[in-house]
């Protein structure tokens, strides 16, 4: 099995970089990565020849800031496409079965999901969504392909929370969760993995051109 080398320092985190077959995510508070990160991996994939597919939930991938990382070339073999609503999401499996990929990026997974969960409807939602990481888990197997999404945190009574709950720690096989330790330095903390020992952790920063290891 060879592993998507991210060309960051979660690859040591990582046992090399991001696993084909499974669904991983990285979950962490705003500014601490995740899309920079995201970013990262599809550049890698592309500069490997392969394919990359970027779901951008949010409007948080900047064209800018990809080209930054990659450089024009790489930057636009990137395939991106921004999704508005959580009804196009529930679509994307189905489109997604047709279409080669090495690497599928969906950014943020639970955006839009819990933008549906404030319209009521909990139940329904939630199945939808089980259902939804179920078919992206499917597709990273039956691809044998790495797929990444990204959760978002919020604090509560001091201790960190993810936000989609119990789902989004399920379906993943592997999560990383981010912390901003200070204005320009980050720690990821491996919480969960099917390979290695959980609680590793690599110190890293925001550079012009990705994600940089650092000491401190
Ligand atoms: N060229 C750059 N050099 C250094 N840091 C940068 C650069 N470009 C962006 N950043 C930093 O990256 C951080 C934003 O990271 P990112 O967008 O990956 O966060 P995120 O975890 O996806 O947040 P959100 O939950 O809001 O989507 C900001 O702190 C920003 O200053
Ligand atoms: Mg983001």
């Amino acid at each position: 099995m060879t592993m998507l080398k991210t060309n960051t320092p979660l690859d040591a985190l990582l046992g090399g970089g991001l696993e084909p077959g499974i669904l991983s995510s990285v979950q962490g508070p705003a500014a601490s990565g995740k899309t920079n990160f995201a970013i990262c991996a599809a550049i890698a994939a592309v500069s490997q020849g392969g394919q990359a597919i970027f779901l951008d939930t949010e409007n948080g991938l900047s064209p800018a800031r990809v080209v930054q990382v990659g450089g024009r070339g790489l930057a636009k073999k990137i395939l991106a496409k921004r999704l508005t609503s959580f009804d196009e999401q529930l679509r994307l499996p189905g489109k997604l079965r047709k279409m080669k990929a090495s690497i599928i990026i969906v950014d943020s997974a639970v955006a839009l999901y819990r933008l549906e969960l404030r319209e009521g409807k909990e139940k329904e939602t939630n199945r939808k969504m089980a259902n939804w990481l179920h078919k992206m888990a499917l597709l990273a197997e039956t691809k044998k392909i790495p797929v990444l999404l990204t959760n978002q945190v919020y604090k509560k009574d001091g201790e960190i929370k993810a936000a989609a709950g119990d789902l989004m720690q399920y379906w993943p096989k592997t999560i990383v969760q981010f912390e901003i330790t200070s204005l320009n330095s980050r720690v990821a903390t491996l919480l969960k993995h099917r390979s290695l020992q959980s609680g590793k952790r690599v110190r890293f920063r925001i550079v012009e051109k990705g994600l940089k290891k650092s000491l401190i």
